[in-house]
């Protein structure tokens, strides 16, 4: 699996990472949700990301990688759902950092994201504070912003991260052109959210989800070809070979998911003329779009 500096950060990470957000779901086993863990790291993954409100997954992550902590690297985030504190505040990041190094029970994590909160509460500085604190006490090794678009903005252009998480895949194409150069220019570590669209191809009508039926909507409208390979092979050669993406967190329930798009990472970048196609297609048919948070 190919590794790729995190920005200037000093981290490495692997170019295909593991979004946990689904594994935290309790219609799923523990041992499954294990299983699904170890697949990833046994296919060279080792950035592994949650947040504070995917369900079990932080504790299930700890479990799964019991024995091989120096092997990964985590990442969180937080902000919100602390009893007691209002969300954003100080007391909220601060407190959420420690249930977090609790429950995925280490001595620090690597990578701590406020969870796309707004520009506002970034501007205020309070959450953005309570974090750096954090990494001066040895808790968090990089403070990281998840989010998109006026946010994102703002905490990629504001000093006070050193890694972003924003949506990049086919039918999400705003940030490469606007943000990620600025970024990137900045020393940032860039990960690539949702690289998979979601898979909204998987379904035949409009999904309810809003998020996915917002790519579904996109997927009808842009009406990429399919250049002979598989829409999940098109979008993960897509996005990890975007330039400035250090890693692609995926999200997936089967353990089998990690062979498949570490073979299509293999292939290497998509041909320039198939590149050129999504990104000329984008640009002719989708203004004004923006990014899916
Ligand atoms: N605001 C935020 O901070 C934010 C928002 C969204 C996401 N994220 C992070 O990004 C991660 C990934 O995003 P995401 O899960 O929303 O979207 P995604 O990775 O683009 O798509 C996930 C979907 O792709 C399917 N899939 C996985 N591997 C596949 C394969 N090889 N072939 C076909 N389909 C496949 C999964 O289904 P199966 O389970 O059946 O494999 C799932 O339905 C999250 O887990 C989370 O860590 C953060």
């Amino acid at each position: 699996m190919l590794q790729r500096q995190l920005g200037t950060t000093g981290l490495s990470v692997s170019a295909l990472g593991f979004g946990a957000g689904a594994i935290g779901d309790l219609s799923i086993s523990d041992d499954h949700a294990t299983r699904v863990v170890h697949a990833a790291l046994d296919h060279g993954v080792t950035l592994i990301d949650t947040a504070r409100s995917y369900g079990a997954s932080e504790d299930r992550i700890a479990r799964a990688i019991e024995g091989r902590r120096n092997r990964v690297i985590l990442s969180t985030k937080v902000g919100y759902g602390i009893e007691g504190a209002a969300d954003w505040s100080y007391e909220s990041v601060s407190r959420g950092i420690d249930e977090a190094l609790a429950k995925l029970k280490t001595g620090h994590i690597d990578i701590v994201h406020l969870h796309s909160c707004s520009e506002e509460v970034l501007r205020a500085g309070e959450a953005t504070r309570a974090l750096n604190d954090a990494v001066h006490a040895g808790k968090v090794r990089v403070a990281a912003y998840s989010g998109d678009n006026n946010a994102l903005d703002e905490a990629a252009l504001s000093s006070a991260f050193g890694s972003i998480e924003l949506s990049v895949n086919p039918w999400d194409e705003e940030a490469i052109d606007h943000i990620l150069w600025r970024a990137k220019d900045r020393g940032l570590g860039v990960i690539a959210k949702r690289p998979l669209a979601n898979a909204w191809w998987r379904h035949e009508a409009r999904p309810d989800r809003a998020d996915v039926a917002t790519y579904w909507e996109r997927g009808k409208r842009l009406g990429l070809p399919s250049f002979g390979m598989s829409p999940d092979a098109l979008s993960i050669r897509f996005t990890v070979y975007t330039w400035g993406v250090d890693s692609a967190i995926v999200g997936t329930t089967r353990p089998e998911s990690f062979g498949a798009l570490a073979l299509a990472i293999e292939e290497g970048p998509l041909p320039d003329p198939v590149r050129e196609h999504i990104r000329s297609a984008w640009r002719n048919k989708m203004a004004g779009a923006r990014g899916v948070v």
